[in-house]
């Protein structure tokens, strides 16, 4: 069987996290380095099928002024990532990026620790999926791979759900890992039968990832710790050429 490769989004959070360890409050500064902007064009140049970022309401990596002048980039493919509330919803519906992804936001946590409740949740979720859905950007939900949440999203009438892989990345190895991926492999299948677009993020690196491409019915990874971490050895071209190799091979 021939399958379509599995695209790539980088997430370039990180690189605004190093800028910000040295410039916070002086990210427009000439100084401030290194440049997310700089960043994207190198993973543009070595072929990522999307940029993704994180607007988050503390703004401890990504700022505004980063992703407005991403935008502006020509042929870059945009995924926003952001909490469910009405002033990032304003910001969406400005940019108009070519996707936003919903996803749960806590001050406290280091960072996206677990999927949107959008069971929980769902009265806050839906009419915020309707009005991106309304704007013609493509909506996705960060989920954990559990039935409930998958049925909630598709509810919501998003047309994609992006599976939590923490959990699996956390097992990668271990005595755990089989049931993480089953887990996993359950949801994208559910979530495929249901008529849901199926990408999958978090915790993604360049040795798991072999565990990740043998889940069926994948259309996008995103991919954003571990590509920044081996841009600091390899440069940033050589990190998304070779994570755009690993999409390439299904088990
Ligand atoms: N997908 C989502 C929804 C995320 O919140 C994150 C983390 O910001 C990622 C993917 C990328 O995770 P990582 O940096 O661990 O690759």
């Amino acid at each position: 069987m021939t399958h379509r490769p599995v695209l790539l989004g980088v997430n370039i959070d990180h690189a605004a996290t190093l800028r910000q360890a040295r410039y916070r409050g002086q990210h427009t500064s000439h100084l401030a380095e290194p440049s997310p902007l700089e960043f994207t064009r190198q993973a543009l140049l070595a072929g990522t099928d999307g940029i993704t970022v994180h607007l988050r309401e503390d703004r401890r990596h990504i700022q505004a002024e980063d992703i407005l002048a991403i935008a502006q980039l020509p042929n870059v493919r945009l995924n926003l990532e952001m909490a469910c509330t009405p002033a990032m919803l304003e910001f969406a519906l400005q940019l108009k990026p070519a996707a936003v992804c919903l996803v749960p936001e806590s001050r406290e946590e280091v960072t996206t620790e677990g999927g949107l409740d959008v069971v929980g949740h769902f009265q806050r979720v839906q009419p915020i999926v309707q009005a991106l859905g309304c704007a013609k950007i493509e909506v996705s939900l960060f989920i954990n791979a559990e039935a409930e949440q998958i049925k909630a999203s598709q509810a919501t009438s998003a047309p994609v759900v992006e599976l939590h892989t923490g959990a699996f990345a956390h097992a990668w190895g271990t005595a755990h890992e089989k049931v993480a991926r089953n887990e996993l492999h359950q949801g994208a299948e559910l979530a495929h039968q249901l008529g849901l677009i199926v990408n999958a993020g978090h915790g993604i690196n360049y040795d798991n990832i072999r565990g990740i491409m043998t889940l069926p019915h994948l259309h996008e990874l995103n991919i954003g710790h571990s590509i920044v971490s081996r841009a600091l050895f390899v440069g940033v071209q050589s990190a998304v050429r070779e994570m755009k190799q690993h999409l390439q091979i299904r088990a």
